[in-house]
This record gives C-alpha cells, sequence and structure tokens, in this order.
C-alpha cells in the first residue's frame, strides 16, 4: 500500500470518525438526565471534535478488520477510546501539567474556557467513553463488552496512561530532585503514557473478532511496538517539527526536561530506533500475512508522519 492510499484510507476513517464523535457529543439529554450544563458541552466538543488525526479508531477498525468483526461496533469501540485519547489530551495541556495553549492547531481547552471547566471536561469525556464503550452496538455479546470495558480501563489507569503521565510528570524532578532516567525506564514510561492507549486500539479488533491467544498475542506485540515509536516520532517533533504543521508547541520538551528517548540517544538513535520497531511491527504481523497490508502502512505512517 503505497503512502498515499494509506492517507486516503485513514482520512476516510476519520471523517467517519468525527461524524459519529458529533452524534454522541450532541447534546441529546439521555435516560435518567434532567440537565446538561452548556458551558461543560461546549467544552467537551472544543476538546473532542475539529481535528486529529483520529489514528486510534483507524487501528481499532483496521485490526478488527483482521477477524472479519463488524466494521461498526468496531468504529464505535475506537469511537469510545477517541474520547478518552482526547480527555487525556485535554488534561495533558493545562497548567498544571504541560502547560500547552495550542492543540490541533486551536487554542487548548483550559485557555479558550478556564481551567476548572478543563478539567471537568477531561472528567465527562472519560466517563462518557466508558457509557459508548457498553452500548449495545459495540458488539452483540455483553461478555465482550465487558472484556472492552476492562481492558480499556486498564489501559487508561494507574498502570497504564495515568500512571505513565505519573512518571513523565516525576522525571521532570517535580516532586523530588531530578535523576536521571535509564533507557529502560523511559521505555517502560512512554509504554505507560502513550503505548497503552495505542496498544489497546490494537487489542480492541482482537477483542472484538474473538480472536484466538496465539492471533491475540501478536495484534497485541505490533500495538506494543507501534506504540513506542508513536511517542520517539512525538519526541523527535517535538525537536524538529513544523509547529503549524502539528497544531501545537515544539521545543517544549527539552526545556521541561522531559525524560525522552531523544534526550538520552539523540536524534540520530532515536530514529535508528524508529526504525527498528516498524521492523518489529512488521515482523509482528506475519502470520496475517496480506490481510495485513493496512497495518503495515499505519506502522510506516508512525514512523513518518509530520502531525
Ligand atoms: C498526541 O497524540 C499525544 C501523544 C500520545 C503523543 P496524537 O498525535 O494522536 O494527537 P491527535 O489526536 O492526532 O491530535
Ligand atoms: C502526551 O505526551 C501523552 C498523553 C497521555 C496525552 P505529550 O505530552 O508528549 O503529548 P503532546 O506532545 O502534548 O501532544
Ligand atoms: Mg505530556
Ligand atoms: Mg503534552
Ligand atoms: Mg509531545
Amino acid at each position: 500500500m503505497t503512502a498515499s492510499d494509506f492517507a486516503d484510507r485513514l482520512t476516510a476513517t476519520a471523517a467517519e470518525t468525527e461524524a459519529l464523535l458529533e452524534r454522541l457529543l450532541d447534546g441529546a439529554t439521555l435516560p435518567g438526565e434532567t440537565a446538561r450544563p452548556n458551558r461543560l458541552l461546549s467544552a467537551m466538543r472544543h476538546g473532542a471534535l475539529g481535528g486529529g488525526k483520529r489514528l486510534r479508531p483507524f487501528l481499532a477498525v483496521e485490526s478488527a478488520a483482521l477477524f472479519e468483526a463488524p466494521r461498526d461496533g468496531a468504529l464505535l469501540a475506537g469511537c469510545a477510546l477517541e474520547l478518552l485519547h482526547c480527555y487525556s489530551l485535554v488534561h495533558d495541556d493545562l497548567p498544571a501539567m504541560d502547560n500547552d495553549a495550542l492543540r490541533r492547531g486551536h487554542p487548548t481547552v483550559h485557555r479558550k474556557f478556564d481551567d476548572a471547566t478543563a478539567i471537568l471536561a477531561g472528567d465527562a469525556l472519560l466517563t462518557l467513553a466508558f457509557d459508548v464503550m457498553t452500548r449495545d452496538e459495540v458488539h452483540a455479546d455483553a461478555k465482550v463488552r465487558i472484556a472492552l470495558v476492562r481492558a480499556l480501563a486498564r489501559a487508561a489507569g494507574l498502570g497504564g496512561m495515568a500512571g505513565g503521565q505519573m512518571l513523565d510528570l516525576a522525571a521532570e524532578g517535580r516532586f523530588e530532585q531530578k535523576r536521571a532516567l535509564s533507557e529502560n525506564d523511559i521505555v517502560t514510561l512512554q509504554a505507560m503514557k502513550t503505548g497503552a492507549l495505542i496498544r489497546f486500539a490494537c487489542d480492541a479488533g482482537a477483542i472484538l473478532g474473538q480472536a484466538d491467544a496465539q492471533a491475540a498475542a501478536s495484534v497485541a506485540r505490533y500495538g506494543a511496538a507501534i506504540g513506542q515509536a508513536f511517542q520517539i516520532a512525538d519526541d523527535l517533533l517535538d525537536v524538529e517539527g513544523d509547529s503549524a504543521t502539528l497544531g501545537k508547541a515544539t521545543a517544549k520538551d527539552a526545556a521541561a526536561g522531559k525524560a525522552t528517548l531523544v534526550a538520552v540517544l539523540g536524534i540520530q538513535e532515536a530514529r535508528t530506533r524508529l526504525d527498528r520497531l516498524i521492523a518489529e511491527a512488521d515482523d509482528a504481523l506475519t502470520p496475517f500475512g496480506k490481510k495485513a497490508e493496512t497495518l503495515r502502512a499505519a506502522a510506516r505512517f508512525v514512523a513518518q508522519r509530520q502531525s
């Protein structure tokens, strides 16, 4: 698959994701609710709509396709994950965290609204994610939906994204005197803060398709490799990327004293690492043969993306 064929495919799924998110955030009152504060809904919409590569829903859809699981359910599960990802960005940008003013080319949620509203918008996006994941349209079998909910909770929580964010801030030396992290420490931190949600996107396809243990392990290995690659690429873009193309500020990580592989290994070695991870992702897909062509292209995209 050429890079341009891949880009078209990603764009098409991103448009479907956007339409579905728009529906999920249309403000319609759900059974049992009495009021929906408009300021909070506006902030959630600002944080979730109108931007983003929508890579995680794409991975969920393409991973589900390996197992011939219905596409609609996978897209909805992917949207649940995307809502959670958007929450993580809203909180990541807060003054108490990375203190960023620009996200996806727009003012961050706390800049457009205020800190308290951004915190609540993150909370409400996070809880909406789990609401969506339980919906019948995700999968007819409630056991499958419970497996998805549990896997997402673990990917997002203490041992996953939130835990990784804790390690990321601690590594800046905010809470104790700063000490240099080893390469392994950084790999662990990044596998948690970024890898866990990307791996979940891939695992979700295997869960929806009720894959056997061996196939599920191959998908997980692919997800872990591209998850690691994704953050290395993000850290390289912070150094070498263009803020206007990226839609967020650059040259912030070194200034904040972030623990990154780019800081520890240098740009050249980080690039080599990226190439190795893409080869690893490719290798993990071997059992799926030609069926995994799109996921192979997704791995290359992760390494080569400019935004
Ligand atoms: C940014 O994620 C945060 C990281 C995990 C590095 P993305 O690069 O996927 O952000 P969007 O969703 O496309 O804006
Ligand atoms: C963010 O990592 C990881 C999250 C869990 C949101 P970064 O802090 O490097 O992401 P950007 O660069 O702000 O998008
Ligand atoms: Mg951060
Ligand atoms: Mg950040
Ligand atoms: Mg970054």
